[in-house]
This record gives C-alpha cells, structure tokens and sequence, in this order.
C-alpha cells in the first residue's frame, strides 16, 4: 500500500476558511455522493486551522445510535464504564478548556456529568456544550462543532425526534448567539433533501457540495502516482473522479485490470438488486408508509441515464428513494438534480440497460 497524501480540494478548503473567519450564522451542511472525500476534507481542513479555532469533532458512522443515552456518549468524550478514567477528568471547566485544542468529542467535568444525564433532557446536554462553548470564547478562541453522519441519529426520539432539539440548539450557537461554528456532514442524499425542505431550516442554514474531482484534478493527482496517458484515460473513464476509486488504481499491479474488474463487480452487485425486483415484492418506507418498488419505475429511472449523466428532478418517489438506498443514484436538492453515485455506477447502469434492451 502506498501513501497517498491529501490531494487538492483548495477551492473547498477555502469556502470552509472564509465561513470560519466570518462571525457564526449559519448551520453548514457538507453534502455530496458517497466517498467523494468529505470527511477526509474535513479533517485536513481542521489539521491545518490556527490554534485560535478549537474544533469538537464527532463522528457518528462508527456509533451505535440507538436510544437518546447513545446519542449523548458519542457526544462526549468519556468512558462511561470506568471509574477511573472519570476521576482523571479536570475538574473545572476552565481547566478542560485550557486543556483542549482539537479533540475528538467533547470533554465533560464531574460536576456535570450527573446534570447532563438528569431526565432524559437534551437541554441538559446543551446547556453544558453551551457553558464549555462560552468559557472557550472567554479564553480568547473559537469553537466549532463538526458533526460528521449526523443522518445516523435521525431515528432516535425523546418526545418526539431528537434531531429537532439539535437543529434549535445549532440555530442558537449560529444565528442566535453567534457562539460557535456548526458543520453538519452526510453522504445521505434522503437526508439532505428533507433538510433542504424543513421549514425550520430555511434561512438559517447553507449548503456546500464536495463532489468527486473534476477532470484537472484527477490528472494532478494520478501524475503524481506516474500513471501513463493509457493509464490516465482508462482511470477517468471508469472512475470519474472518485478519489477511493482512484486510491484503489493507485495501489493496483495493474491498473487498467482494476479499473475493469471494478466495473464488472458493481455492474453484478446492481444487476443482482434489480433482477431480485422482478420476483421479490420489495417494500421499502417512503413518507412514513410501506410503498412497494416497482420494476418498471426503476427501470424507467435508469433509463434517463442511457445518454444523460443528470436529470432534473420534480419530487422524490419511492424508485428514486430506493436507488438512492442502494448507492446507485444521488440526490442534489441544491441543484434540484439526480444523478449517478459515481461514474463506475453511471456506466453499470448503461450495460445493464444495454442487456435489458438486447433481451426485449
Ligand atoms: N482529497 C483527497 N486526497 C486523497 N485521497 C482522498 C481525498 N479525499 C478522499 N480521499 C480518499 O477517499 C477515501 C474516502 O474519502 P472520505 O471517507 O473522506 O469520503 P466521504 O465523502 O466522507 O465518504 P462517505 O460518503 O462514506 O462519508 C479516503 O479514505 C481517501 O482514501
Ligand atoms: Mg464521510
């Protein structure tokens, strides 16, 4: 395996600066296709930030959210089980702040621990982010919380959904109090399409799209790893811009091999999805209720990529919800688009669309 070092992304880096060097007033959400390289952004974006910014960041992909209880652990940073790890903690906040830089979770002290854990009230737990937030302003610095998958959290519920109370707690450190910087990440293209359309959300929030690399960047990057014009085209060709896909060449004896036999393994992993739908009446939960996918409509959805790389879209439907789910398409609520999750599943799609018509 090689090293491969954090390539370009300047013009995302500098729109994620230019927030930061503003005062707080908006929520801002990191969108884009799965693995186009936003938390990997993020995380380069916070190594390099001055020591005057301290950053909370908490990434909630590898947390098991399940209840409210869950959903506090993976915010603050403790263990919970040992007794000892709790009496290392500091003990004021003033101490913890001076304490903290850049940390992954947000640190808590004895004497809250107990309040912030008190009824089941997300309050509790707010009102301490906002205590520690206010104390690491009067230090003279800037805190910014960075929440990456929040998508995971949207099921659980204290009276009523728990995301709610987070989004009216993000509006007060943003526009109300101009506290803090708040960054929301997902690769859940469902997820950004019902923020998009919150009415809680509008004007209080902005969006920014780190999508796959153009066309220049992706030649920077695969001369760097001294892939020949053969090699070049073959790479773009089959994996657009897709940085994961790219890294996967990089490390690869052959690369065109590669690029190839990833082709053919996720044009059998979608093949395997649609055929099943001829058979099987699959349901998938759309607006609250159980709709049935239809194989002609997603069929029909599909289609519209035979020439096309996007479409314009007019509502959500279940086909689209369903292809979404299984990372074949992508929603962009911003630009009102649909489109495919990367170039490897747009050229699946049109072989199987290309069989579908040979058999007809
Ligand atoms: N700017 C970059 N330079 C080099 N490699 C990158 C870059 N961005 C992403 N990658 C590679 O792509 C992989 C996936 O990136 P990352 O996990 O950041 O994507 P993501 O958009 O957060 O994915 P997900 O949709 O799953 O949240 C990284 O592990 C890294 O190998
Ligand atoms: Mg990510």
């Amino acid at each position: 395996m090689r090293d491969i070092e954090f390539h370009n992304r300047e013009k995302e880096a500098k729109e994620i600066r230019a927030i930061l060097d503003r005062r707080p007033t908006l929520i801002t959400f990191i969108y884009g296709p799965i693995n186009s390289g936003k938390t990997e952004l993020i995380n380069h974006v916070i190594e390099e930030l001055p020591e005057e910014y301290v950053v909370f960041y908490i990434n909630l992909r590898t947390k098991f959210l399940a209840s409210y209880d869950d959903f506090i652990e993976s915010l603050f940073e403790m263990e919970m089980e040992t007794e000892g790890a709790l009496k290392k903690r500091k003990e004021t906040l003033a101490e913890l702040v001076s304490s903290v830089t850049k940390v992954a979770g947000i640190p808590i002290n004895k004497e809250f621990l107990d309040y912030v854990f008190k009824d089941n009230k997300p309050k509790n737990a707010f009102s301490y982010i906002l205590k520690l937030f206010e104390e690491v302003r009067a230090a003279g610095k800037q805190p910014v919380l960075v929440l990456d998958e929040l998508q995971k959290m949207g099921d659980v519920k204290v009276n009523g959904f728990l995301i709610y109370e987070l989004f009216n707690f993000f509006i007060d450190l943003t526009k109300e109090k101009h506290l803090a910087h708040v960054f929301v990440a997902t690769s859940d293209s469902l997820f950004i399409e019902q923020i998009y359309s919150e009415a809680m959300l509008e004007g209080r929030c902005r969006y920014l799209l780190v999508d796959d690399f153009d066309n220049s960047t992706t030649i920077n990057f695969l001369d760097k790893y001294n892939f020949s014009d053969a090699e070049k085209e073959v790479a773009w060709d089959y994996c657009g811009g897709k940085p994961v896909c790219l890294v996967e060449l990089v490390n690869s004896e052959n690369r065109v091999e590669k690029a190839r036999e990833m082709l053919r393994i996720r044009r059998g992993q979608i093949d395997q999805r649609i055929e099943v739908l001829k058979i099987l009446r699959k349901r998938i939960l759309f607006e609250g209720e159980e709709m049935e996918v239809k194989y002609e409509e997603v069929m029909k959805i599909l289609e519209r990529f035979s020439e096309d790389e996007s479409y314009e879209y007019v509502g959500i439907m279940p086909d689209v919800t369903y292809l979404v789910k299984e990372n074949i398409v992508f929603v962009d609520p911003v630009k009102g688009i649909i489109k495919s999750q990367s170039r490897l599943n747009l050229l699946a799609v049109r072989e199987i669309l290309q069989r579908v018509i040979a058999n007809e």
